[in-house]
């Protein structure tokens, strides 16, 4: 028979796979591969820091049975944590923020572990922060395990042991370049130390979001005031015990639409469903690719799977909120069904034998300046308050008449398909546009609901 023992056997010996499409776009001519850390049983590049922190805590005695696992995590080492405490018995407790996605929340649960959600605004060393949360739970339950993946040696040495040597047999020593992003700086600092021992011409690259500290504090030692930022685990507000800024060459910093972009199209363009770290690394890696040549080869880590990211920036509507979706992707559907912060609208309209005065107050109370005039769902008209109210001053007996009598001409209308640069140009010489889905008038978008979207 041919099998595992436990779940666990299946961690690491993750394999390498080439880019093709997204290179040959870029006019690279180096090779470069993604390590394929999604494919653990965790799905993640924190499975092989899950079993080598508990590991380490049984031989030392910092874990007896029965224990509970207590730790701070963006989620995925959460996940690779509980993996092992679901096969040999423990308990967790995770301390996360509220920035972490509700897949990684439900996974976790499932695991059979449970979670305390910290505010992500939360100062590092305040008593709400997820890190003070994770030490003072742990120091307050008996018989419990705080591994501190900051800092616990067994981080980076999992990859010192596994991931470093796993790259450099299967490239035939041939890599030139590594990259990955810094978190707890495990990934970075373990494979880089065992890369640069085989060859030290291998420069080791980290990819840093834009708002964390990483990037200033290797160039200069200090570190400025963290901003926010959307991906999620990687990234800094202090420096770390476990990233050693020895170990890297160079880091380059990547905006959240560059990650979110380059991870959708990891997904669309070479099949790889991946997070929004693996977007961040990749997109480092296409920087430092574009200056090499074909005797270079680039890997950098896939951290984990897109599916983790359901909710989160593999989902257009959550995108097109965070004003960061491609616009070949806005279409009117997609604005007027998430429309008001995502809640479905109902096309507020009049018909032609309305009575004026209730249009009117129709308006008022929706606080709109416009409205189209429907009949049997389709456009017959257009009341814009502004000119209703000039005919008014001329003629007050118009409040009593039919809508029919003051209405203009119908607003423009397009296909729910039509796309953000067609509804553009109608809007450039009408107010409002009106959206039509097989023949019958769904929805309308108006000036300000494209300002929106490019805020
Ligand atoms: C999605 C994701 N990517 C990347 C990382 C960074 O890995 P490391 O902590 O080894 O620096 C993490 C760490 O939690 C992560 O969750």
């Amino acid at each position: 028979m041919k099998f595992y023992s436990d779940i666990l056997g299946l961690i690491g010996n993750t394999p390498l796979v080439k880019i093709n499409n997204l290179t040959a776009q870029h006019g690279i001519k180096a090779q470069v591969f993604g390590k394929m850390e999604s494919l653990n049983p965790g799905y993640s590049v924190k499975d092989r820091i899950g079993i080598s922190m508990i590991e380490c805590a049984e031989k030392e005695g910092t874990l007896k049975p029965g224990g509970t696992i207590i730790e701070a995590t963006s989620g995925n080492t959460g996940i690779g944590l509980a993996l092992v405490a679901a096969v040999k018995g423990y308990k967790c407790i995770f301390a996360l923020t509220d920035k972490v996605s509700i897949e990684k929340l439900r996974y976790l649960k499932s695991l059979g572990a449970d979670i305390v959600v910290c505010p992500a605004a939360a100062k590092h060393g305040t008593p709400d922060h997820y890190v003070e949360t994770a030490k003072r739970i742990a120091s307050e339950l008996p018989n419990s395990f705080y591994p501190d993946q900051y800092n616990h040696p067994a981080n980076p040495l999992a990859h010192y042991q596994k991931t470093g040597p796993e790259i450099w047999e299967d490239t035939d020593g041939r890599i030139t370049h590594f990259v990955s992003s810094i978190g707890t700086g495990g990934t970075i600092s373990g494979t880089g130390r065992y890369l640069k021992e085989k060859n030290p011409e291998i420069k080791i690259i980290g990819a840093d979001p834009y708002g964390s500290i990483f990037k200033s504090y290797k160039e200069t030692g200090r570190f400025p005031e963290a901003t926010p930022y959307l991906v999620e685990g990687i990234g800094q507000s202090l420096p770390v015990g476990n990233a050693d800024m020895k170990m890297v060459d160079e880091i380059i910093n990547i905006t959240d639409r560059e990650s979110f972009e380059l991870a959708r199209r990891l997904s669309r363009e070479e099949g790889i469903f991946c997070g929004g770290s693996t977007g961040t690394i990749f997109a480092a890696a296409l920087k430092v690719a574009k200056t090499l040549d074909e005797n270079d080869l680039v890997v950098f880590i896939v951290c984990d799977t897109g599916e983790h990211y359901l909710t989160k920036f593999h989902s257009d509507e959550w995108m097109k909120e965070k004003l960061l979706l491609e616009p070949q992707k806005i279409t009117a559907r997609l604005i007027t069904e998430t429309k008001n912060s995502g809640s479905p609208t109902e096309l507020i309209f009049v018909t032609p034998n309305e009575i004026v005065s209730n249009a009117l107050a129709k308006m008022n109370e929706n606080a709109i300046t416009q409205i189209p005039v429907l009949e049997d769902q389709k456009s017959v008209g257009s009341l814009r308050e502004s000119k209703v109210l000039t005919k008014l001053l001329e003629n007050r007996d118009l409040l009593d008449a039919k809508v029919s009598e003051v209405m203009e001409k119908s607003f423009p209308v397009l296909d729910v398909d039509a796309s953000f640069n067609e509804i553009k140009k109608v809007l450039q010489k009408s107010p409002a546009v009106l959206i039509e889905d097989f023949k019958r008038i769904t929805g309308i978008v108006t000036r300000s609901d494209v300002l929106d979207l490019q805020k």
